[in-house]
């Protein structure tokens, strides 16, 4: 077995649990039904009020749209019924089947499929836009994740990517020494992204069982830019901040205008093939 057939394989495994559900379950909006996963999402958007920035729902309509990494889906339900014609990928199969239930329930055309980033199950230049929001890092390759979303994008097709920051608060905080020496390496010229042990893992995504997720990578702005060098043109926007005792005492879309963009934990970019 490849090294990348064990990680695939672990992905599928830990991401089965669905994130998003230990949300759903502290706000109480963790039933199947319409009414529920309807406030899921209300708190969704709430809580991340960016996205409906940086992806353009309004001018979907029509469009061919692929969103990877699916977690609890409420993105790609606002792409579906935005009017778009809707593809759903991801490796583990409880997203999948997760937003098979929600597209059924809301009655909205699309597709979910079940596979990885790596290896898009679709031809070059078969879509509109592709929308990926904190994926394409857990994959094991994220340049090579990102070349196959630049793959299916067709000439003017636009990505939306977003990646977690190397260079985040969280990071300088926590461990100041290894974001130096990447910042250092940045500096030096490499595009490469920062794989984090265990320890940094745990700082980002873990199941309600403690469980941390199986690969982490992190990158900074100037190295995710040079990731994107096969687009025509990109921006790259620094958001979101974590949650926290004390300083959570702010209101959070406070915090997400000032800390989060400067110090935010989240790159998104906007790329145009
Ligand atoms: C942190 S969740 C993000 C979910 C959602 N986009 C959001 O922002 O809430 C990461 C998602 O990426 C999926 N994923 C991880 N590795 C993948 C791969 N190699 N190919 C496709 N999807 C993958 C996981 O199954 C999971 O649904």
């Amino acid at each position: 077995m490849t090294n990348q057939t064990a990680l695939d394989a672990d992905n599928m495994e830990f991401w089965q649990h669905v994130c998003g559900t230990k949300a759903a379950k502290l706000y109480g909006y963790e039933g199947s039904d319409a009414v529920s996963i309807g406030n899921f999402d209300r708190w969704f958007f709430q809580y991340y009020p960016y996205l409906r920035r940086f992806i353009p729902f309004d001018q979907l309509a029509g469009k061919s749209v692929l969103e990877i990494g699916l977690g609890y889906g409420s993105v790609s339900q606002a792409v579906a019924a935005a009017g778009a014609q809707l593809t759903g990928l991801d490796i583990a199969a409880g997203p999948v089947n997760w937003l098979r239930h929600r597209l059924a329930l809301a009655g909205l055309p699309g597709q979910a499929i079940q596979g990885s980033a790596l290896d898009i199950p679709f031809p070059e230049g078969n879509f509109d836009h592709v929308v990926t929001i904190g994926c394409l890092h857990h994959t094991g390759d994220l340049k090579k994740a990102i070349s196959e979303v630049h793959r299916v994008l067709r000439p003017g097709g636009t990505a939306i990517i977003m990646v977690y920051s190397a260079t985040s608060h969280l990071r300088w905080l926590k461990h100041p020494a290894e974001t130096w020496r990447y910042v250092r390496s940045v500096a030096a010229g490499s595009d490469e992204p920062l794989a984090l042990d265990k320890h940094g893992r745990a700082d980002f995504d873990a199941a309600p069982d403690g469980r941390v997720a199986p690969e982490v990578v992190l990158a900074s702005k100037t190295a995710f830019s040079r990731m994107l060098n096969a687009f025509k043109k990109h921006t790259i926007r620094r958001t979101n901040v974590p949650d926290h005792p004390i300083v959570g005492l702010i209101p959070r879309d406070w915090r997400v205008q000032t800390e989060g963009r400067l110090f935010g934990t989240d790159l998104y970019a906007t790329a145009r093939k």
